[in-house]
């Protein structure tokens, strides 16, 4: 089932990507992302995972502001990591690869932060997901989610928009499945509209 879901997504995305950064709703993830970097705390040399990269804009927009940031896109769809990869001004720095977020193909503690905007509201195992981030993020390593949301009583929202459907996130429904994956919410901050920024942290070491 789940794996028909993603396969679907898959399709979806792969025929979106070629005109994805052409659309006027790009325009608006892109001033999403120039609000997310107002939040965005690296260390030197900070090594980035964005998850569900798309056509890659952030990471370009990242490796402008951080020049030794050094960062991964994965992506499940093979048309956008194609634009991604056509547009990548950052080479060797940037590298896109593919792949799914409920299951990432790198070893444990490794990045200094993980991104992922305007994707999780597609993942049909939003719980592995987090599972995952929490598993490849270094301690004291923070994970930045952006989506859009919906007010705390609904708790989670289900909306048929694609074929398999959309799942928006609380502020406390996202707070609790990082509790659940051993990452601690340091705060939520509106973006853009009903876009929101929920950062956590995993714990530092000792
Ligand atoms: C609306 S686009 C957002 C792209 C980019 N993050 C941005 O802000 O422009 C959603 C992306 O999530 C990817 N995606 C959806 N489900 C995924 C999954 N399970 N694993 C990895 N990527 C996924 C899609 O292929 C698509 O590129």
């Amino acid at each position: 089932m789940t794996h028909h879901l993603i396969s679907n997504k898959k399709k979806f995305f792969d025929l979106w990507a070629p005109s994805y950064d052409w659309l006027f709703l790009s325009v608006f993830y892109q001033a999403v992302h120039k609000r997310l970097l107002e939040y965005v705390y690296l260390p030197e040399q900070p090594y980035v995972l964005d998850l569900g990269c798309g056509t890659g804009r952030l990471l370009e927009r990242l490796a402008n502001q951080f020049p030794d940031l050094r960062g991964i896109g994965l992506d499940l769809s093979t048309e956008m990591l194609r634009v991604a990869r056509r547009n990548n001004h950052h080479r060797p720095r940037l590298i896109y690869i593919e792949g799914r977020a409920e299951s990432l193909p790198f070893a444990s503690s490794q990045f200094d932060a993980v991104f992922n905007t305007i994707s999780f509201l597609h993942y049909a195992e939003p719980q592995q997901v987090f599972a995952e981030v929490a598993r490849v993020l270094n301690p004291g390593g923070r994970f930045y989610l952006v989506d859009s949301t919906v007010a705390n009583q609904a708790e989670q929202k289900l909306m048929a928009v694609t074929k398999g459907g959309i799942k928006l996130y609380s502020p406390t429904s996202r707070e609790h499945l990082g509790v659940c994956a051993g990452l601690l919410c340091l705060g939520h901050y509106y973006l853009l509209g009903p876009v929101l920024l929920t950062v956590f942290t995993k714990a530092p070491l000792g």
